[in-house]
C-alpha cells in the first residue's frame, strides 16, 4: 500500500505541477488520492462478505437451487487434491505439508484428511471462516477413530495479496502443495496484489511441489459477454456482469457474480496466460489446464472417480425418484430427456440442470509444479 501511494503521488504531483498548480495544492490532492486509493481497495469488503456469510446446515444446503453443482464442485476439487497427493507420494514424499490459500469455513478438510496429509496451514481474510474452520478441524479430530492419526494444522487470518505467509507461519517446512480453491480472481485486482498472492502460494514450495486451483476461465466470460447485447448474462442461477466492454485491462478488470441471488464481491479476470507468466518468475511449469467440462469428460471415465461422485451426490438422477427434479422446468433437463432417448442408455442417467452447468462450466482447474 505504502508504494503504491507514494507512486499515485508522484504521478499526482507531476502531472499536477505540469499544470502549474502550487505546492500547497498537491499536498491537499495527494491526500484525496490516498484516501481514494484506500476506499477503491476490495479486500475489507471481501473479508466482510466471507465473515458475514452464514455456515447453512447440511437440510438447507441439500435444498438449495444449485446443490448438485456445489456437490459437482466438491467432487472436482476431491479428485484434483487426491490426484495431485498421489503424485506428491510417488515423488516420494511420506509426509506431507500442504498450504490451503483461501480456505473459507474449511470445506476441504476432509478431503486432507482422506489424502492422508501430515500438516495443514489454513489461511483466509475473512477470521470468522479462519475460526470456523479451526472448530471445524478440532470437531473433526475429536470425533475421529482413537488409532486414525489427524495431522496437525495452524490457522492464520491473513489478507494474502498483502501479508506474506512466510512471516506468520510457525512451522517452517516447506509445502508440497498449495491449493487455492475459488480464490484468486480476487487478487486480480491489481498487479501488486496478484504479484503478493502468487508470492504466498509459490515461494514456500518444495522443488517438485504443486500450486493447484480453480479460478473462472477469462476466455469463457468473455465470450459470453460479447455473445449478448448487453453487459449481463446468466440465468435463473447465475448473473454475471461487467461495467463496460470492449477493453479488458490486465489488472483490475472488475465484474461482479451473484450465485443463487447472493450477490457476491467483485471478482476480476484473470487472464490465465499472464498468471502463466508470472508463475515462471517463481520457477512454476503449468503442468495441467482444464475447463471443467473438459476435467469432468477426462475423470468420469475412471471407475473410482465415477463411484466418488455417486457418493458425493455430485450429479442428479434424471429422471428423478418420485418424477420431481430438483429444478422445476422440463427445458432445464432437455439435454438429459435426449441422452435418455439414445440406444443402449440405461435409465437413471446422472446431470446438472442447464442453469447449474452453465455456472459451472465458466470456471477452469489448473496444475502448475515447481522445478
Ligand atoms: C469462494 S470462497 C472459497 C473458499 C474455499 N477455498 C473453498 O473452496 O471452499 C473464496 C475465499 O477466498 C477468501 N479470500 C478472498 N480474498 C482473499 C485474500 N486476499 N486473502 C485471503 N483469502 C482471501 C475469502 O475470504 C473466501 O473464504
Amino acid at each position: 500500500m505504502e508504494g503504491l501511494k507514494r507512486k499515485r503521488e508522484e504521478e499526482v504531483n507531476n502531472r499536477l505541477h505540469g499544470y502549474g498548480v502550487s505546492d500547497e495544492h498537491v499536498v491537499c490532492l495527494c491526500v484525496i488520492v490516498c484516501v481514494c486509493v484506500q476506499v477503491c481497495d476490495h479486500s475489507a469488503k471481501v473479508a466482510r462478505h466471507y465473515n458475514c456469510l452464514q455456515e447453512v446446515g447440511l437440510q438447507a444446503r441439500s435444498q438449495s437451487r444449485i446443490v448438485f453443482m456445489r456437490n459437482f464442485n466438491n467432487w472436482l476439487k476431491s479428485v484434483l487434491i487426491g490426484e495431485v497427493l498421489d503424485q506428491v507420494r510417488e515423488g516420494g514424499s511420506q509426509q506431507v505439508s500442504v498450504l490451503d490459500l483461501g480456505c473459507g469455513k474449511g470445506g476441504d478438510l476432509l478431503k486432507w484428511r482422506r489424502g492422508g496429509i501430515t500438516h495443514l496451514v489454513c489461511a483466509d481474510i475473512a477470521a470468522v471462516s479462519v475460526d470456523q474452520c479451526q472448530s471445524r478441524y478440532e470437531e473433526m479430530k475429536k470425533k475421529s477413530h482413537f488409532n486414525e492419526k489427524i495431522f496437525s494444522a495452524e490457522f492464520i487470518t491473513a489478507d494474502c495479496s498483502k501479508e506474506l505467509l512466510s512471516e506468520k507461519i510457525q512451522s517452517s517446512q516447506l509445502f508440497d502443495v498449495c491449493s487455492c480453491q475459488f480464490v484468486f480472481h480476487y487478487s486480480f485486482e491489481n498487479e501488486q496484489k496478484a504479484e503478493t498472492m502468487l508470492k504466498n502460494a509459490c515461494d514456500q514450495l518444495k522443488p517438485g511441489g504443486f500450486f493447484i486451483g480453480t479460478t473462472p476461465d477469462a476466455f469463457e466470460l468473455i465470450k459470453r459477454l460479447e455473445a449478448t447485447d448487453d453487459l449481463t448474462f446468466g440465468n435463473d442461477v447465475f448473473q454475471v456482469s461487467f461495467p463496460s466492454k470492449g477493453s479488458y485491462p490486465l489488472f483490475g478488470c472488475q465484474y461482479h457474480f451473484s450465485l443463487d441471488q447472493v450477490v457476491n464481491v467483485p471478482e476480476f479476470l484473470v487472464y490465465f496466460p499472464l498468471l502463466e507468466h508470472m508463475a515462471k518468475r517463481y520457477n512454476m511449469r503449468l503442468v495441467m489446464k482444464q475447463r471443467f467440462s473438459e476435467f469432468f469428460e477426462e475423470k468420469v471415465k475412471k471407475d473410482h472417480h465415477r463411484s466418488l461422485m455417486m457418493k458425493m451426490n455430485a450429479m442428479e438422477s434424471f429422471p428423478a425418484d418420485g418424477g420431481c427434479q430438483n429444478i422445476d422446468s422440463s427445458s432445464e433437463y432437455d439435454h438429459a430427456q435426449e441422452h435418455c432417448g439414445r440406444e443402449g442408455v440405461k435409465l437413471p442417467v446422472g446431470t446438472l440442470s442447464r442453469s447449474e452447468w452453465e455456472a459451472a462450466s465458466i470456471y477452469l482447474v489448473f496444475v502448475f509444479q515447481k522445478l
